[in-house]
């Protein structure tokens, strides 16, 4: 929830600051991965949302692995997964696109959706471990 919520704090710097086509290339910015000052803020956003990604899949994927898992967890992790994919391939047709207002438009309200659905992953994880904490006492 933490690196999602700087995700979309630094996606909203990148848009009002007018950064969105610093960094033209896709997925590296040039110079590769470790690109100069120019491309850092649309460059860091890229990073954020892979460290994101990798992060809300790992979550879906144990949810499945994991017996006990609620099925409220295996379906709000799953569609943030979906929301996710759908989000970071969105990123590119954004800048592809030239920042277009309705592309821009949809990768805000996806980013709003994938929010919902890792917060309620999270909100049904801890009422979950509350309960199976109280059941022991
Ligand atoms: C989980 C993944 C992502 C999330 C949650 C996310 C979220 C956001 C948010 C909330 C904004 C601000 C939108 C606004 O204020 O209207 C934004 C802007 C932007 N994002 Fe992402 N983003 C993600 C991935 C990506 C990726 C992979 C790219 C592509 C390289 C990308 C490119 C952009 C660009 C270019 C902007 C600025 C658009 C403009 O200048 O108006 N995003 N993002």
């Amino acid at each position: 929830m933490i690196v999602l919520y700087s995700l979309m704090f630094l996606g909203g710097y990148v848009s009002a600051a007018g950064l969105g086509l610093t960094c033209p290339e896709w997925p590296l910015c040039p110079n590769g991965i470790m690109p100069d000052e120019d491309y850092f803020i649309e460059w860091m956003h890229r990073l954020v949302a892979a460290t994101t990604g990798t992060l809300v899949i790992a979550t879906m994927i144990a949810s499945w692995l994991n017996k006990n898992s609620d099925n409220k967890i295996k379906l709000t992790s799953s569609l943030a997964t979906v929301f996710v994919i759908t989000q970071i391939t969105l990123g590119a047709l954004v800048i592809d696109m030239k920042l277009h207002a309705v592309l821009v438009a949809i990768h805000l309200g996806i980013g709003i959706l994938l929010f919902s659905m890792v917060l309620l992953t999270t909100l049904f994880a801890f009422r979950i471990s509350k309960i199976s904490i109280q059941s022991k006492i």
